[in-house]
């Protein structure tokens, strides 16, 4: 699918692992605004036009960090878009799995085009299970067989039959995901709400993760690394961004047990009442 000096054009914020692997197989990346209704359609058409990628790489339902889900008319321009301009789109459903919010949306690949679907046994069942699927066109599914196959001399036996056995129990595990990361999320929520009134929080359509907005002029690298010391690990915007950029933006994780996400939020909150003290000299 790449090529080294390639371009791929990614959403931003995206997901850290897949900014890592592209940047290491030697991909020029182009960031794509991705919003509370996932990428911005006019800036990709934009951006494509302009770069001529190799493939573009979406998370259609379940952006990480975000949690955004894109609508399905989005879906559709998309899918148009990448047959008018001849293009492919990876789309990263990985974490489609732990959608909270409203039912399961059509595919991406439902709508036509030229897209190549990944998806994960890891956040609807365990991630150690190390198991995922691809959709594809036979050629791409073939030739990426043969990829694989060079790479990690094929997937564990058992774990393959242990999630084949767990695939007849997935909407249970889909239920069951959702009611713990509903009530993270409506905690998290809460929380901000009540304590920390300026940061304005995405609320997220699904996934494990918050995405807020610190107050202007603070800088989420400076705030993550003092959380850190504080002893709660949050991440700051710019891991997620292919331009070293989103400063203002904070990832807060909540797919943790619920007495772990208690105590992070107050050692959050008290980190942030701490440093904002000393700034306004309170
Ligand atoms: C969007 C996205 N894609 C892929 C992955 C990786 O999934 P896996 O555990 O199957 O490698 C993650 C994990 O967090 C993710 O958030």
């Amino acid at each position: 699918l790449l090529r080294p000096g390639d371009t791929v054009v990614i959403e931003e914020p995206s997901f850290r692992g897949a900014i890592e692997i592209l940047r290491t197989a030697g991909a020029q990346l182009v960031g794509v605004p991705s919003g509370d209704h996932g990428v911005a359609v006019d800036a990709l058409e934009v951006a494509v036009r302009r770069h001529r990628p190799a493939f573009v790489l979406l998370q259609s339902t379940v952006n990480n960090p975000t949690g955004a889900v894109l609508p399905n008319q989005a879906r559709t321009a998309v899918a148009r878009m990448s047959t008018d301009l001849g293009f492919t789109v990876v789309d990263d459903a990985a974490t489609a799995d732990v959608l909270v919010d409203g039912p399961m949306p059509r595919p991406l690949a439902a709508h036509g085009g030229r897209i190549v679907t990944i998806g994960s046994a890891s956040k609807g069942f365990w991630g150690g299970l190390r198991v995922g699927w691809l959709r594809a066109d036979r050629s791409t599914v073939d030739r990426l067989t043969v990829v694989k196959g060079a790479e990690d001399l094929g997937t564990s036996i058992p774990a393959q039959l242990v999630t084949a056995r767990l695939l007849g129990r997935a909407d249970e595990a889909r239920a069951a995901r959702r009611a713990a990361l509903g009530a993270a999320r409506a905690t998290v929520l809460d929380t901000l709400a009540a304590e920390l009134p300026d940061w304005r929080p995405r609320v997220p359509a699904g996934g494990g993760s918050m995405w807020v907005e610190l107050p202007e002029g603070w800088s989420a690298t400076a705030f993550a690394e003092r959380a850190g010391r504080a002893g709660v690990d949050v991440l700051a915007g710019p891991t997620f961004s292919c331009h070293d950029a989103l400063d203002e933006w904070l990832r807060i994780g909540y797919a943790v047990p619920f007495e772990v996400l208690h105590a992070g939020l107050v050692r959050l909150v008290s980190c942030w009442n701490a440093l904002s003290g000393q700034a306004t000299g309170a």
